[in-house]
């Protein structure tokens, strides 16, 4: 299976940004944790950042025909970006939408998501672990070896 992750903008400062919410390993850390977990073997994974809303829907664009399922973190994208949501919906391909923080107890904007309608499920509050959830939900739902 392959898979595409995306994190939105200002996902490049973890480790540095609100600690509280979103814990003290940076992006990389995080990542290179997700791709050696035992649930990614045998699959090829895809990692891609942004801060820019264009870039990120250009890269959805261009992995559609490569990737068998994206998964998504688009940052404060999520509350408004309705160009993320059509491009996910566009592209056709099960993605599901992840955040380290718990967004519902958070401020009252964090708890409307806009990409949440076209995601299998959305995952939040589990910090990286929702990285790995969101991987288990794509297989449930893809079904390639
Ligand atoms: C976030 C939650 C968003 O509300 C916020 O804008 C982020 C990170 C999360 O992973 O918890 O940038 O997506």
């Amino acid at each position: 299976m392959n898979i595409l992750v995306i994190n939105g903008p200002n996902l490049n400062l973890l480790g540095e940004r609100d600690p509280k919410h979103y814990g003290t390993e940076s992006l990389s850390d995080l990542m290179s944790w997700f791709q050696n977990l035992p649930e990614t073997i045998g699959h090829s994974i895809k990692i891609f950042q942004s801060n820019s809303e264009g870039q990120l829907i250009d890269r959805i664009q261009e992995d559609r025909k490569w990737a068998d399922g994206i998964i998504i973190n688009p940052g404060a994208y999520t509350h408004y970006s309705y160009a993320i949501r059509d491009a996910l919906e566009a592209v056709g391909l099960p993605a599901v939408e992840v955040h380290l923080s718990a967004i519902h107890e958070r401020e009252e904007f964090r708890k409307t998501s806009v990409i949440a309608p076209v995601c299998i499920r959305q995952i939040s509050g589990l910090g990286k672990e929702s990285y790995l959830e969101g991987l288990r939900e794509l297989l449930k739902v893809v079904d390639i070896p």
